[in-house]
């Protein structure tokens, strides 16, 4: 299991800071720029952020038709970044087009699908989908591994389900993951690294456990270790 660390930031010089106060305490960490970051930063801070060892997840959660989306992958992909993301909602159309246009790279990024948001309740879900959390987020993985993307993002509490219907090797990427218990936030469906080691998850995100601490290094740190042993 990996960490990936959302870098949200209000501003870029603190994003920066965070990433530099943790260089070298593993090459395994994953940085996640997201919304927030990347449109005020783009991909200079994504640059800085790659020259200094990381491995890059660039959140984005493409929506839209599939040829969009399929153009914006491959600038995506023009980026070297490792991994990104799109709605599951966009459909098996975009998502095949997206993988036909992203084949001709000879190192194209991971592509995952966004299932279900860890913010929503089942409630707030239903409106949307109408369908439970669970038996949509485990059509929408169907659905992606099919299509041939790598993995979905899902909460922690999806994920030994969605490996399977799919595959062991279907990615699975979990928000929402306190690493020991701490405060859930908006986040609805939390869980800590034991939990997600037993869902078989293969990237833990954390953000605000780690960025709101007071020493954000030493929760890092705490959580190497704790993947090691997890392991
Ligand atoms: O601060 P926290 O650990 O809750 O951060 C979670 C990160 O993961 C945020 O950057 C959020 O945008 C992102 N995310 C999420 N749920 C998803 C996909 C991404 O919380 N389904």
């Amino acid at each position: 299991m990996k960490l990936c660390i959302a870098l949200d930031l209000p501003s870029k010089e603190e994003n920066l800071q965070l990433a530099k106060e943790i260089c070298g305490i593993s090459d395994d960490i994953w940085l996640k720029v997201g919304f927030r970051s990347y449109i005020r930063d783009g991909k200079e801070f994504v640059k800085e952020l790659q020259n200094l060892g990381f491995k890059i997840f660039l959140d984005l959660k493409l929506y839209d038709i599939p040829n969009t989306m399929a153009d914006a992958s491959e600038e995506i992909a023009k980026m070297g970044v490792d991994m990104f993301n799109i709605h599951a909602s966009a459909g098996r159309v975009a998502m095949k087009t997206i993988m036909e246009r992203l084949a001709k790279y000879k190192k194209r990024p991971l592509v995952l699908a966004v299932t279900a948001l860890t913010s929503f309740d089942e409630k707030t879900f239903e409106e949307i989908y109408e369908a439970p959390i669970a038996q949509k987020a485990s059509e929408f993985a169907k659905m992606s591994y099919e299509a041939g993307l790598d993995g979905v993002v899902c909460s922690a509490y999806e994920s030994l389900d969605i490996k399977e219907i799919t595959n062991n090797n279907f990615i699975t990427l979990t928000p929402g993951i306190r690493p020991f218990g701490e405060d859930s936030g908006d986040q609805q469906r939390v869980a800590d690294i034991d939990f997600a080691k037993n869902a078989k998850v293969d990237f833990i995100v954390v953000g605000r456990p780690i960025y709101k601490a007071e020493s954000p290094k030493e929760v890092v740190e705490k959580i190497i270790q704790k993947l090691k042993e997890a392991k």
